[in-house]
């Protein structure tokens, strides 16, 4: 039966088995291949993704599950023309190295800040924990999490 689901508020009808992985409709439905595929086992969280709000392990979470829901990936965060704080802020401070997990970073960030606006850096390297880059790209990630928390304050 096919899955109705708000992605990045577009409403998207998905014909596709309802216990595939959330992470796969996007990419392979959707083609919205910038959540991306790390573990598989929600141990990394470069798949993370917001559902209705909250930030989760696309990887683990069945579409079916999500039917009714609003999803917003890395692609409906902003967009070039109006980043969202948090992007524009690892933006401003070069988070990037690779790359592979700082959508998955970066959404993790933005659910973190839509709940505690002020995050002390105990608190931001608690919520990231989950998060895991190969790069190594830590301390850049928790200054730009704050710089993203002062423009949201600005804003
Ligand atoms: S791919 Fe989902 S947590 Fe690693
Ligand atoms: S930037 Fe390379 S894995 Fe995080």
């Amino acid at each position: 039966m096919p899955t109705t689901l708000t992605v990045n508020g577009r409403t998207e009808t998905l014909d596709l088995p309802p216990d595939i992985p959330l992470l796969w409709a996007l990419r392979d439905g959707l083609n919205l291949t910038g959540t991306k595929f790390g573990c598989g086992v929600a141990a990394c969280g470069a798949c993370t993704v917001h559902v209705d709000g909250q930030a989760v392990r696309s990887c683990q979470t069945a579409l079916g599950d999500v039917a009714g829901a609003s999803v917003t990936t890395i692609e409906g965060l902003g967009n070039p023309a109006a980043l969202h704080a948090v992007q524009a802020a690892w933006a401003a401070a070069q988070v990037a190295q690779c790359g592979y997990c700082q959508s998955g970073q970066i959404m993790q960030a933005a659910a973190l800040l839509a709940e505690n606006p002020t995050p002390t850096d105990a608190q931001i390297d608690e919520a990231m924990s989950g998060n895991l880059c190969r790069c190594g790209t830590y301390p850049r990630i928790r200054a730009a999490v704050q710089d993203a928390a002062t423009r949201l304050k600005e804003a």
